[in-house]
């Protein structure tokens, strides 16, 4: 993944390519670095973890040329060597890159000695062909440099002296805006200030000087862009006074689905009519594999159409069945995500019926999709995604709605749930208090509730490393019982009045063993001798398709306080990166 930056221009402050390297840290945070160039003289400095580590310990610096990165380590372990920048043998060249070069052994036997290379990362022998490739021009020697490379790549190289920034990309977003005497070059708009930029286009090569920016062909012939239009500008994100993004961003999600909602009754369905479909397929990674699930469920349901739900990674593997009367829908917050790339290219193939739905209008994945759905969660930070996926299953249930020619139903379902949202609130301080130490949790549901105890059980171990696995209520005894001991938490999910009664059955056989359970229910249970539970939560019912919200929002709640109180970053866990763009 990784973020990279460069900037181009008099007097930059290293502050500046800090602030920038922050709103990118949603690629990872693994390691940060900088080159600055000064008086012909690199400056580089690197630390390990977040932007901040590197902020404080770098001295404020000022120069005209500068790259930064902050890493999701893919080759080579997480440590201030492995970080990037980083330099060719002789410290004249300077790249920052953002992919795999999947040939890199390869290059190294042909373009360097043992003794030249120092890192265990797949870039460095970037920086060592363009140090090789001299007496030619600058930009030969780059479009050289890169020709050679396999799989996908984002690179800013600077090259001592030359007050230039050289920049191309394979498979890996990169833009560029130019104002005044300053260009700037990023993996994300996010880091422009308002006004036009260049969107970057495999095979194309862009020299940043001063005074421009020019963009050539391969073979080194000028082309002209066509710059894109302003974008909304989210320069001022701020965390609201919250103390994380994630509960912010839990807290937008009623005003959130409401922007949706008035959204998509602008929206022009008539596509959908012309389409013949004789099966669905949703497809989408993490949190957006589940609201995929939740889709296939809607399509079932409402449309009695074969639907099936993949995770791009297993749609990619397997020998997908689709025809051109196959709708193929892909759900993606960012619209980055390799997996899911690959997979849109790989059902372009076979049919046209396609609709993404991201939350950015600018990604790869809506640049290659025929028809586009719009999430309007706005920029979300936390690594974990809350009011995204919940954006999400609404976006769904309104296509699926519009497909059964309901949007009105859909659009008065949809308001009413986040007028609820709006007054919903829920103290699950006690439950996280009563978790937080345990080694192994449990979720069950049956039908929908299944999928959302897979979505509760995802956001709880993300962010507090407790394992914790969900399953379909009827199979714990298939299996699963086997790990139940005495005091393990098992939290219930019970939305469906027709599944109250089985679901409570499968709850009592883990209770018989020991389990403590812990009950969210939207069912009124009357009958239920509710002192079997060892805690429990009534949540607002509004219909059957879109309870799940209110359940999930608990579960986000659950495992935002489980993390805090754990003393972990909710919003930057471990390991992982919000926008994962290798494969
Ligand atoms: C990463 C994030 C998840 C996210 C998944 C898919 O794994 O940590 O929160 O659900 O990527 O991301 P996408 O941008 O495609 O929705």
């Amino acid at each position: 993944m990784c973020g990279i930056v460069g900037i181009i221009g008099k007097n930059i402050k290293t502050t500046e390519i800090f602030d920038k390297l922050e709103k990118l840290q949603y690629r990872g945070y693994d390691s940060a670095g900088i080159c600055i160039e000064k008086d012909n003289k690199f400056y580089v400095h690197k630390e390990t973890g977040i932007i901040d580590n590197l902020r404080k310990e770098c001295p404020n610096l000022f120069g005209d040329v500068i790259i930064g990165h902050t890493r999701w380590a893919t080759h080579g372990k997480v440590n201030k060597t492995n970080a990037h920048p980083i330099l060719s043998a002789n410290g004249c060249w300077a790249v920052v890159h953002n992919g795999i070069i999947e040939n890199f052994a390869e290059l190294k036997d042909k373009f360097a000695s043992k003794d030249e290379l120092i890192t265990e990362t797949d870039t460095e022998i970037v920086a060592n062909i363009l140090e090789k490739g001299k007496g030619k021009e600058d930009l030969q020697n780059f479009i050289f440099t890169c020709e050679q490379l396999k799989g996908s790549f984002a690179l800013c190289v600077m090259k001592k002296g030359s007050k230039s920034l050289f920049i191309a990309k394979k498979k890996k977003p990169l833009y560029v805006q130019s104002i005044g005497n300053k260009t700037t070059i990023a993996s994300d708009p996010i880091c422009f200030e308002k006004g036009e930029y260049f969107k970057m286009e495999d095979g194309e090569y862009a020299v940043a000087n001063f005074d421009n920016v020019r963009f050539f062909d391969c073979k080194g012939r000028l082309v002209s862009k066509q710059a894109l239009k302003c974008f909304e500008l989210v320069s001022q994100i701020s965390k609201n006074g919250f103390e994380h993004f994630m509960l912010k961003e839990i807290t937008e999600t009623p005003q959130k689905i409401r922007g949706l909602c008035k959204h998509y009754q602008t929206i022009d369905w008539s596509f959908l009519k012309r389409w013949w479909i004789n099966k669905v397929k949703l497809i989408g990674c993490g949190s957006a594999y589940h609201s995929c699930l939740v889709g296939a469920y809607y399509f079932r349901k409402h449309l009695n159409i074969d639907a099936e739900a993949l995770p791009a990674s297993e749609f990619l593997s397997d020998n997908a069945i689709l025809d051109s009367s196959t709708l193929c829908v892909f759900v993606s917050q960012s619209g980055e995500t390799a997996d899911t790339i690959s997979a849109l290219k790989k059902a372009l193939k076979k049919t046209k019926k396609i609709i993404s739905i991201t939350n950015v209008d600018y990604s790869t994945l809506a640049s290659l999709s025929p028809i586009v759905l719009p999430i309007c969660a706005g920029v979300e930070i936390a690594v974990a995604s809350t009011k995204a996926y919940t954006c999400q299953i609404v976006s769904l249930y309104m296509l699926v709605m519009a497909l059964k020619s309901k949007m009105r139903n859909a659009v008065r379902n949809v308001l009413n749930l986040s007028k609820r949202l709006d007054r919903f609130s829920l103290d699950v301080s006690k439950l996280a208090e009563a978790i937080k130490d345990q080694k192994n949790i449990f979720y069950i549901g049956r039908n929908l509730d299944y999928i959302t105890a897979l979505e509760g059980a995802l956001k709880l171990k993300e962010i507090s490393y407790i394992n914790c696995n969900a399953y379909p209520a009827g199979e714990l005894k298939h299996g699963v019982l086997a790990l139940i001991q005495k005091d393990v938490p098992v939290i219930v999910l019970v939305s469906n009045k027709r599944l109250v009664q089985k679901t409570l059955n499968s709850a009592f056989e883990a209770k018989s063993r020991g389990a403590k359970l812990f009950l969210f229910h939207s069912q009124p249970l009357e009958k239920i001798d509710l002192n079997k539970f060892d805690g429990g939560f009534m949540l607002p019912n509004v219909n059957n398709d879109l309870t799940c919200i209110f359940e999930t929002v608990a579960l986000q709640l659950l495992a935002y306080n489980v993390s805090v109180m754990r003393g972990l970053d909710p919003d930057k866990p471990r390991n992982l990166a919000k926008s994962v763009t290798v494969e």
